[in-house]
């Protein structure tokens, strides 16, 4: 038997409000002068103006900072500039607030702060000091990624023009603050988009084959939480209770995660690098297609997925157990408008080639349930283009 190691080391605040426990928060860590890293929408918001009135107006750009510019999928600079911000203003914290993308760009950013002659190259090395990193506060305003309790950061690459991971435990935060108020303005669209998102790190994590029975029941559970909260968060906005399940589901996806995902993954995404689509969306388009592939290599996978939906699939055979949640699913994605083919969404044919070859390259499907093929990959996007 291998030995393996557990972590769920974030400490998480969670309600609606607790925003406003990020000063004292803050002084708890140490934090005097704190950087807010986000993107330009997100400084646009009511959520944002939360945010200002929690760390005080009076008090911008001289007690705390902000770098407002991250794009939406991160580039070297979307690191650089907070980092030199940090420097110049003689920060000693971050907080990391808004979607995926300021997230990883808020945790990568520390790392520069303590190194700035380093490259990104220098970033995969062994060698570089990890430690003494400024504390990170994240606070997500979608719920998806989960990037806020997770060690990695995705950054695209000047050089290379490929999104590339930076992988660390030192990249975790001190505090992610899950507050449903600053979510309630997120557009029904992304809602379910990022909330797919959130169901695919589950049942991915879940179903791949790595033995980690923690990861196993946190994923069942955010299966549980986002099949009953998603579709009442895209109807109404508003539904604090739903939008708290939705927040808390999503970070329980990234910790369940941490186990691995699979195919899904790998589909969705070339389908973002080469197709602009979005991760959540992509990921919605594909994980039916994904589900039956994996189903008709190993029945009975999806039974207890099926079980966490509400199934009645106890006492049925394997075919039926994936077939019932699958037909679950693909029900559940329709209801809050995921049902698109990816052709009305302008990927055609002439594309399939390059899919294929950067999905049988991204390393998410290693740890799938089944192996994958170059050839699966064809006919698993003939089948939902
Ligand atoms: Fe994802």
């Amino acid at each position: 038997m291998g030995t393996t190691a557990f972590s769920f080391p974030t400490r998480t605040l969670y309600g609606a409000g607790t925003l406003n426990e990020l000063p004292a928060n803050l002084q708890r860590l140490h934090v005097r002068r704190p950087i807010v890293v986000t993107d330009a929408g997100f400084a646009r918001t009511d959520a944002f103006a939360s945010l200002v009135k929690v760390l005080g107006a009076e008090r911008l750009s001289r007690d705390w900072f902000v770098f407002a510019e991250v794009n939406p999928n991160p580039v070297e600079d979307d690191v650089r500039r907070p980092a030199a911000l940090m420097r110049h203003h003689g920060c000693d914290g971050v907080i990391a607030i808004g979607g995926g993308s300021p997230l990883d760009a808020g945790k990568a950013a520390r790392l520069l702060a303590k190194h700035p002659g380093a490259s990104f190259q220098h970033f995969y090395s062994e060698a570089l000091d990890w430690t003494g990193l400024a504390p990170l506060v994240a606070i997500p305003t979608t719920a998806g990624t989960g990037s806020e309790v997770g060690r990695s950061s995705v950054i695209t690459l000047d050089a290379t023009k490929r999104k590339a991971v930076i992988f660390h435990p030192e990249l975790l935060a001190k505090l992610v603050i899950l507050d449903p108020e600053l979510t309630v303005g997120l557009p029904a669209k992304l809602t379910a988009a990022t909330g797919a998102d959130a169901l695919t790190h589950c049942i991915e994590s879940y179903t791949c084959p790595a033995f980690h029975p923690m990861c196993d029941g946190i994923a069942l559970e955010g299966v549980r939480l986002i099949v009953e909260a998603l579709p009442r968060a895209v109807r109404d906005g508003k539904d604090i209770e739903a939008r708290g399940h939705m927040l808390v589901a999503a970070a329980m996806g990234a910790v369940a995660f941490q186990k691995d995902l699979g195919v899904v993954h790998s589909m969705a995404h070339p389908l973002s690098t080469i197709c602009g689509m979005h991760h959540g969306l992509a990921n919605a388009l594909c994980l039916v297609a994904g589900m039956k592939f994996c189903a008709a290599r190993k029945p009975g996978l999806y039974r207890r997925v099926g079980i966490a939906c509400g199934l009645e699939v106890q006492r049925v055979t394997d075919a039926e157990a994936d077939a019932r949640t699958i037909a679950f699913v693909a029900q559940f994605l329709a209801g809050i408008g995921l049902d698109t083919r990816l052709g009305a969404l302008g990927v055609t044919a002439a594309q399939l080639d390059a899919l294929v070859l950067q999905a049988v390259e991204d390393p998410c499907h290693a740890t799938n349930a089944v192996p994958v093929t170059r050839e699966d990959f064809r006919s698993l996007y003939l089948e939902v283009i």
